[in-house]
């Protein structure tokens, strides 16, 4: 019902009709105030525009506890080991990998941005490095604790992952083709469209392959399965945090039309594919041609 496809993929064509601009934010307002004008209000479009909030989730605040933080991003692990969201993620990454070590005759260069604990990076170096599957896996993030804790768990494990501290909205200050494939779960949604814009063209420019985003999926039922696991996350350890954070992140999760929008605004030569994955994800990928 969130989905709106249709619409957005209209009101996408007369924007890029009426501005020569390649800017999401311009085309957000677009969309918004095409939605504000239509006569008829289409139920998805009355829940859709009442969900849709920028309100700041705790864990984006910089000064906000850090234990706190770390307890949320922890909660994420949990719900991405039980839900088969690495696995998924493996299922993913691993056909890029193989093309790469077919047609380069070399390791696949990937980076993982906005990797908080670093363990879909662990989960990823567990399953492949037992596989025939050759790469290299360094994990990214902002916040240096989840760097330092997750270079530890490297050292404890003995993996060759490196964590290194890489603002994503920084990425184009490195060079060209650094890596091979970049990807992230579950941070898509923290940024804005016109941040995630930066992050999908820094992204394509040091990737000689692709970008892969995975976040959760814009819908009702999603979001209500968010209120009531944060909620009792919440109310077992009694601190409203982690019901805040579900309640705001699933109202912020951008659909898979939006998220390709996005893309073909700001990797415009690129190849994009968008989609709704079970369980609960949606998925964009921005390859190279
Ligand atoms: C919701 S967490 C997701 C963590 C992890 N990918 C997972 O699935 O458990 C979002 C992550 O994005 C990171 N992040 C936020 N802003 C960032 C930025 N500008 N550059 C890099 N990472 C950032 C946060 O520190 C956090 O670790």
């Amino acid at each position: 019902m969130l989905q709106l496809t249709k619409f957005y993929e209209k009101c996408y064509e007369e924007y890029r009709l009426k501005s020569s601009n390649f800017c999401p934010v311009e085309l957000f307002q677009f969309i918004s105030e095409k939605r504000k004008a239509l006569k008829k209000k289409h139920i998805g479009h009355f829940v859709d525009s009442l969900l849709w909030t920028e309100k700041t989730e705790l864990i984006d605040i910089p000064d906000f506890d850090e234990n706190l933080k770390r307890e949320i991003v922890l909660g994420l692990h949990m719900k991405n080991t039980v839900f088969g969201t690495y696995k998924k993620m493996i299922e993913l990454v691993a056909p890029m990998i193989e093309e790469i070590n077919m047609k380069e005759n070399r390791p696949a260069r990937l980076l993982e941005i906005g990797s908080g604990s670093g363990k879909l990076s662990f989960a990823l170096y567990n399953e492949l490095s037992r596989s025939h599957l050759q790469f290299e896996l360094t994990g990214s993030d902002i916040v240096q604790k989840y760097l330092d804790e997750a270079n530890n768990e490297s050292r404890r494990k003995n993996s060759p992952i490196t964590f290194v501290k890489i603002d994503a909205f920084q990425l184009d200050s490195l060079p060209e083709n650094s890596f091979d494939v970049v990807f992230c779960l579950h941070s898509l949604h923290h940024f804005s469209p016109q941040q995630l814009s930066r992050i999908m063209a820094g992204s394509f420019k040091i990737s000689s392959k692709a970008f892969l985003g995975v976040d959760g999926y814009r819908g009702l039922f999603n979001l209500l399965f968010m209120i009531l696991s944060g909620g009792l996350k919440s109310l077992l350890s009694l601190n409203y945090a982690f019901l805040h954070d579900s309640f705001i992140s699933g109202r912020k999760l951008y659909s898979a039309k939006q998220l390709e929008l996005i893309s073909r605004l700001s990797c415009p030569f690129s190849l994009t594919t968008a989609r709704n994955l079970r369980p609960g994800l949606t998925m964009i990928k921005i390859e190279h041609k």
